[in-house]
């Protein structure tokens, strides 16, 4: 019996600025993965081709692998029996705050549930990534696309909404990376209740920005005090890319998850200037960058039967 399945998962953007570990938007830029069961105990072997080609571990520490393996037990799946050959393809920029580690848990997760039965659910498949994550925001928009709100209530509610029709996101990606675990050691334990308040009305204030179209708000709404302050010594010329994407046209600019990445809302007119506005902003901190062009992604993660 051989079985050979093709997963497709984009990248994401968390935070967007005042919503912390809460909001996320699936991006068009995506990692493939190829896995191919036979019949027989053969051991795994993985290829990984672009991103993470050089550092990424080919052994049974690769995490689209544990995370195939967790799902095999989850839906007790005998899968010992069997060899099995994964390929990645990785376009999504590692440790630069753009859900690679995500995607690399989620595909390999409906890989291992797509050739061992598709016995879980998107909430089960959802739940399993998130153990790996820890927290929801990128996961919940790359399995379901759009723009997500995810909260971590005993169970895990995602509400899906449509990102903004008129606007496009741009992403600065710099040369360095930085891990999410250093990143969240950057803040602090404890925030006064002047700041939590300036949060909860931002992020409000977000949800409103996208109910109503009005992107003239993402600017405010995409304020924060919970964790840029923070993290931005970590990132040589955040500031600096920040006021550079909002005078060349950006609606709404923040750091892409835990960062180093960059994001910003941006109209369609403006997105190349606004891209090369963000390298500048990198730049005048002597850091190199690159800036990508991104439609939102609005399918989710795809199951692609070969
Ligand atoms: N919300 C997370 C953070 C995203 O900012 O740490 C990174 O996984």
């Amino acid at each position: 019996m051989n079985k050979c399945v093709k997963i497709r998962v984009p990248a994401s953007t968390a935070n967007l600025g005042s919503g912390f570990d809460v909001f996320g938007l699936a991006l068009g830029l995506y990692n493939e993965l190829e896995m191919e069961m036979v019949s027989g105990d053969s051991g795994v072997c993985i290829e990984i081709d672009g991103e993470g080609e050089n550092s990424l571990s080919r052994d049974k520490k690769n995490l689209v692998w544990q995370a195939a393996l967790k799902t095999f037990k989850a839906v007790n799946f005998p899968h010992e029996r069997y060899g099995f050959c994964l390929k990645a393809i990785n376009r999504i920029p590692l440790a630069r705050g753009l859900g690679s580690s995500a995607a690399a848990a989620l595909s390999g997760i409906l890989a291992a549930n797509a050739v061992s039965g598709n016995k879980l659910s998107r909430e089960d498949i959802l739940g399993l990534a998130v153990e790996f994550e820890g927290h929801p925001d990128n996961v919940a928009p790359q399995l379901f696309g759009g723009l997500c709100v995810s909260v971590m209530s005993g169970g895990i509610q995602v509400v899906r909404l449509d990102p903004p029709k008129n606007l496009k996101a741009v992403v600065c990606v710099p040369e360095f990376e930085l891990s999410t675990k250093k990143a969240r050691a950057a803040l602090p334990a404890k925030i006064s209740h002047k700041d939590a308040v300036f949060n909860v009305s931002r992020s409000a204030l977000l949800v409103a920005a996208f109910g109503t179209g009005n992107s003239d708000l993402l600017k405010i709404a995409m304020s924060d005090r919970l964790h840029q302050p923070y993290r931005k010594k970590l990132v040589p010329g955040f500031d600096a890319v920040l006021e550079e994407a909002y005078k060349a046209g950006a609606c709404g600019a923040a750091l892409s998850g835990a960062g180093p990445a960059m994001f910003a809302f941006v109209p369609s007119s403006k997105v190349s200037q606004v891209g090369r506005a963000m390298e500048r902003g990198f730049a005048s901190a002597k850091v190199r960058s690159k800036s990508l062009v991104l439609q939102f992604n609005l399918k989710g993660a795809e199951v692609l039967s070969k």
